[in-house]
């Protein structure tokens, strides 16, 4: 029984370690750069990108407006979040974003984010993407 507890205290205090390190995401410094170079060149006003879903990246108020169907960000949590499943490969192959996949539209033109970029936008939904 006193182990048990010993356990559980030590399992709260690695999740408190974990919790205090993990980084506080800006969106200014953090995740606007990452969608400037990687998903400006179609969700720009006169892009493919947002021309065909109405995704705009220009700033915080049309990234949060999302799409023509709505948004694409649940602040708070990732795993609800159109855009981040999009980006980390959860998505059908021609949907993933920037499209890079084979059959991805149009086919093979931008880079996969890296696994550091996707986590960082990750945690940024998940510290309630905030305009900071
Ligand atoms: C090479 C051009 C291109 C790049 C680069 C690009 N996209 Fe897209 N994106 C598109 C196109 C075209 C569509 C519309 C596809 C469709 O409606 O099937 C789209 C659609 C979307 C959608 C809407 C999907 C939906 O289900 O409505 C989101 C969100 C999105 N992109 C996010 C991103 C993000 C985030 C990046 C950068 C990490 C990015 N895109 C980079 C071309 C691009």
């Amino acid at each position: 029984m006193a182990a048990r507890i010993l356990r559980c205290i030590g399992m709260v205090a690695l999740i408190i370690q974990l919790t205090a390190c993990e980084r506080d995401i800006s969106f200014a410094n953090d995740v606007a750069p990452i969608l400037q170079l990687h998903c400006a060149e179609c969700h720009s006003p006169d892009g493919e990108g947002k021309l065909t879903s109405g995704f705009d990246v220009s700033s915080y108020a049309t990234v949060m407006q999302g799409t023509q169907l709505g948004p694409v960000i649940v602040s708070g949590s990732r795993i609800s979040s159109t855009l981040y499943l999009l980006i980390d490969h959860k998505a059908a192959p021609e949907i993933q974003m920037p499209p890079h996949h084979l059959k991805g539209l149009p086919a093979g033109r931008g880079e996969p984010l890296t696994e550091e970029q996707i986590e960082t936008i990750g945690l940024w939904i998940d510290q309630g993407a905030r305009d900071n």
